[in-house]
């Protein structure tokens, strides 16, 4: 088993990110229902309480059965500002799950947990094809997908990423049924920190993406630390929206998961975001958790406490601040829990062989 995230450093020093101007795009805010979904197995909608039940990926929709939708992707969605609290789970990729694996795995997380999204995490290493599994396994689950281009660590000449982007964008552009489960693509995750591109070359490949892609609505970004997209304003002013990793587990004032620490970091990192957008970017946090041991990575402080408890602590405290969340921009903040299966990252996991390790019952709406 390969555990590819790096061992962070901490990352408690604020930089200043004065943005020059953040042109944010477009919003894809749709509002309009789709009040002609006839299909019998979308009636389950109405008795989901929901502020938009009848787009995807809502609780309680679900897509048609055996066909692609008959409406443009446009319409599909739901907008993009009732999307805050609780999005779904990052899903490690690392063992190339099969389609099936898949299916079961993204009807879980949307049944157990009413995951709206989940968001890949690393990669199928030689397999160009991986997303089209991907995209039929989310849309016979009824999910939406974050998808993800994987860098790895082998610095900034390793160019192998310049092939997975081309194989997704490949995949989006003649799967039909992508766009209607592709929310976004992220270009790295933690590439900046990781140093294996530059900014301005970062930057430059959104912008790429974007213009082959806006054409089907689906977003382009990168997913990193705060501090690292501050000091990156090219960066912040490409993205679609941001995708933000917080993991106070990691700071120098590390103790409980819910401690007044913890909670004080993700609030700063996501004002900080805020502010160096001018408020006009969408915020997820792409992933965030706390570990229950220090299998992959010890805490960098010597009474942060990583145990059951703790990191259902955390989970409970972000909930606490689902109010909060709903204050940023553009509808509010969303986050994805790290990392779905304990296996595949130990510790971090809310399920561990598909059992939940304990009582999870993130708020997607307040
Ligand atoms: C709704 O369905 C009717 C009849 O099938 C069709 O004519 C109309 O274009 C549909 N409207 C939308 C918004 O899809
Ligand atoms: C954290 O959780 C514990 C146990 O439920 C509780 O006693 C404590 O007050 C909480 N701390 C904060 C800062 O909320």
């Amino acid at each position: 088993m390969r555990f590819l995230y790096p061992a962070l450093a901490a990352f408690t020093l604020m930089i200043a990110g004065a943005l020059a101007d953040a042109d944010a795009p477009a919003d894809i805010d749709d509002t309009a229902a789709l009040s002609n979904v006839t299909d019998t197995d979308t009636g389950a909608a109405s008795l989901v309480s929901n502020a938009q039940p009848s787009c995807f990926p809502a609780i309680g929709f679900h897509p048609p059965k055996g066909r692609a939708p008959s409406i443009p992707a446009y319409r599909w969605w739901c907008s993009r500002s009732s999307e805050y609290a609780f999005l779904g789970f990052s899903y490690s990729v690392d063992d190339c799950p099969s389609k099936a694996r898949m299916t079961k795995d993204f009807t879980s997380m949307r049944s157990m947990y009413k995951a709206r999204y989940v968001r890949i995490y690393s990669v199928c290493e030689g397999n160009n094809r991986f997303y089209d599994d991907v995209v039929a396994a989310a849309y016979g689950a009824g999910i939406g997908v974050y998808a993800m281009v994987w860098f790895g660590f082998n610095g900034p000449n390793d160019h192998s990423w310049e092939g997975r982007l081309s194989g997704l964008v490949n995949t989006i552009t003649h799967n039909r049924l992508a766009s209607y489960v592709i929310r976004s693509v992220a270009i790295g995750s933690e590439a900046l920190f990781d140093g294996v591109i530059t900014g301005p070359k970062l930057a430059a490949s959104i912008k790429n993406t974007q213009a082959k892609l806006r054409w089907l609505g689906i977003e382009v970004t990168t997913s990193d630390m705060a501090y690292k997209l501050a000091a990156n304003t090219n960066v912040l002013g490409a993205a679609d929206h941001l995708q933000l990793n917080v993991l106070p587990f990691f700071a120098q004032s590390a103790t409980y998961g819910n401690s007044t620490n913890a909670k004080a970091q993700v609030l700063r990192e996501l004002g900080q975001m805020r502010d160096a957008t001018r408020s006009r970017k969408k915020i997820v946090m792409t992933q965030t958790g706390w570990p229950s041991n220090e299998f992959v990575w010890k805490a960098n402080a010597a009474h942060a406490e990583a145990s059951l408890h703790s990191e259902q602590k955390y989970y409970d405290m972000l909930d606490g601040q689902c109010w909060t969340f709903k204050t940023f921009p553009k509808g509010g903040v969303g986050w994805f829990a790290q990392i779905w299966e304990d296996n595949t990252l130990p510790g971090w996991g809310i399920v561990k062989n598909g059992v939940p390790k304990f009582v999870f019952k993130p708020k997607i709406s307040c």
